[in-house]
């Protein structure tokens, strides 16, 4: 491919080094689409007959069929990367005809054009993965429109929330990366092949019909910033890395709900796992896998980045190093994805226990507090006031909430016989019905609301 001007052959070891095709045969689909439509430019631009690009892409169509039906054509293949497999498996083929296919184009704008390619189909497919899991954190909120659970700051009691609220809250991330993925696409949605090694093709081709064919939304812009950019990798592996972090997030939840101290969830057997050692164990190990595999996307993402740094302007071989940290990523990822949701769908809640933890009184001091607002105190005052109750009601051992009545007024006399009844759970839920809060109905709202813009998104994508 390029041996001509050099005396001897790569050693034996740096061959093995600097080979691409172990990981990037991957790419074979979308090297062929670039192919195919290059072989059809270069005939528009009158540089091969039309009786030449059919011949060509004939031999590409039986290479692809070539390739499925026996991939060790590939696999076992001498080739340096995927592009000269191509180019070799056409010479065989084709004779000097082969070799008229790589006129005006170099492998630096190939490479970008098959790796967009691949982004824009993988981030789809991410997108999609993470909409199931919408779907399952959905019919989880819905099926449990009514069982409460204490909310928590610092992992201390804070305000009653429903369990559906406390779901949604996820899935908001969830939405926000679905939202994230589908960009990227469109970040990586331009087509730069036509620029070359670096200075843009010397022979008349369309490049926007190149792109229309490869169904990418526009062209790149200058051909030296093509064969250098990895911005729409970099994207898609922040919008991977973002996404496990949610998922790490998620999965902490539920390892921590399922611990026999909080007893929220019943770990499904389909996604536990066992001890070889203590015959009573259930243990979260697909959360905890998901959670410890955040580690190497986020991992991925810091890799590529320290491999652009300082990269000077051009195509420069390190850029050969992007492929592997997006394919693993994105495998592990959408591997992450589909069992948060296959375990979450199969998640029983323990809507007795979510209940009793719910009405532990300290989820309620705000409301005492808000009582007082609501009779003139101001807010500061009347949070201080609640807050020597909660310490009286310490000192004594007793919930705060069964401190008689005159004991209360002694702290303040604002409190009377309607307290009771603006200290309950239900109370409590039902004032929180701003949009976005935590009351039944508003839930029930966000629930339609986020299942129509899931089916949006859907028809978006
Ligand atoms: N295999 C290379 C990559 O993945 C593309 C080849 C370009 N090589 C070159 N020496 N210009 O980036």
């Amino acid at each position: 491919m390029w041996g001509s001007r050099f005396a001897a052959p790569p050693a034996e070891a740096f061959d093995a080094f600097q080979r691409s095709l172990p990981f990037d045969r991957r790419l074979l689909p979308y090297e062929l689409a670039a192919d195919r439509a290059w072989a059809r430019a270069l005939a528009a631009a009158g540089i091969l007959t039309a009786e030449e690009a059919s011949r060509i892409l004939t031999a590409l169509d039986e290479l692809a069929q070539q390739v499925q039906a026996q991939p060790e054509l590939l696999h076992r293949s001498a080739a340096e990367d995927v592009h000269s497999f191509v180019e070799q498996q056409l010479l065989t083929r084709l004779g000097p005809l082969g070799a008229k296919l790589h006129t005006g184009r170099s492998r630096n704008d190939l490479v970008a054009t098959a790796f967009r390619l691949f982004v824009k189909d993988a981030a789809r497919e991410a997108a999609r993965a993470v909409m199931a899991l919408l779907a399952a954190l959905f019919d989880q909120a819905g099926a449990h429109p009514d069982v409460p659970m204490p909310g928590s700051t610092h992992l201390q009691h804070a305000q009653p929330i429903l369990l559906a609220h406390y779901l949604l809250a996820h899935a908001e991330a969830f939405f926000r990366d679905a939202q994230r993925l589908r960009r990227v696409r469109e970040s990586a949605d331009a087509c730069p092949l036509g620029s070359g090694a670096l200075a843009g093709c010397a022979f008349p081709i369309d490049r926007e019909a190149i792109a229309h064919e490869l169904g990418f939304a526009r062209i790149t812009a200058n051909s030296l910033d093509a064969v250098s950019d990895r911005d729409f990798a970099l994207e898609y592996l922040f919008a991977l890395a973002l996404t496990a972090t949610h998922l790490s997030r998620l999965a902490e939840d539920m390892i921590l709900f399922a611990s026999p101290e909080f007893g929220f969830l019943i770990l499904p057997d389909a996604f536990s796992t066992g001890s070889s050692l203590m015959p009573q164990k259930k243990n979260p190990d697909a959360w905890e896998l998901i959670r410890g595999k955040a580690g190497r996307i986020v991992g991925a993402l810091i890799g590529l980045f320290l491999t652009l740094k300082a990269l000077p302007t051009g195509y420069q071989r390190d850029l050969q190093e992007d492929k592997e940290a997006v394919f693993a990523a994105h495998d592990q990822l959408v591997a992450m994805v589909r069992i948060a949701a296959g375990a979450l769908a199969a998640t029983t809640f323990v809507a007795d226990r979510l209940r009793q933890a719910a009405a532990d009184p300290a989820l309620l001091a705000t409301e005492a507090a808000d009582f007082l607002v609501a009779r003139g105190v101001p807010f500061r005052e009347a949070h201080e006031i609640v807050g020597r109750i909660c310490r009286e009601a310490e000192q004594r051992g007793v919930p705060w909430t069964e401190l008689p009545l005159e004991t209360l007024r002694t702290f303040s006399p604002r409190f009377d016989e309607s307290l009771p009844a603006a200290l309950t759970l239900e109370a409590a839920l039902a004032r929180r019905s701003v949009p976005g809060g935590t009351a039944p109905e508003t839930v029930q709202r966000a629930l339609a609301e986020g299942r129509v813009r899931l089916r949006e998104l859907e028809a978006a994508l």
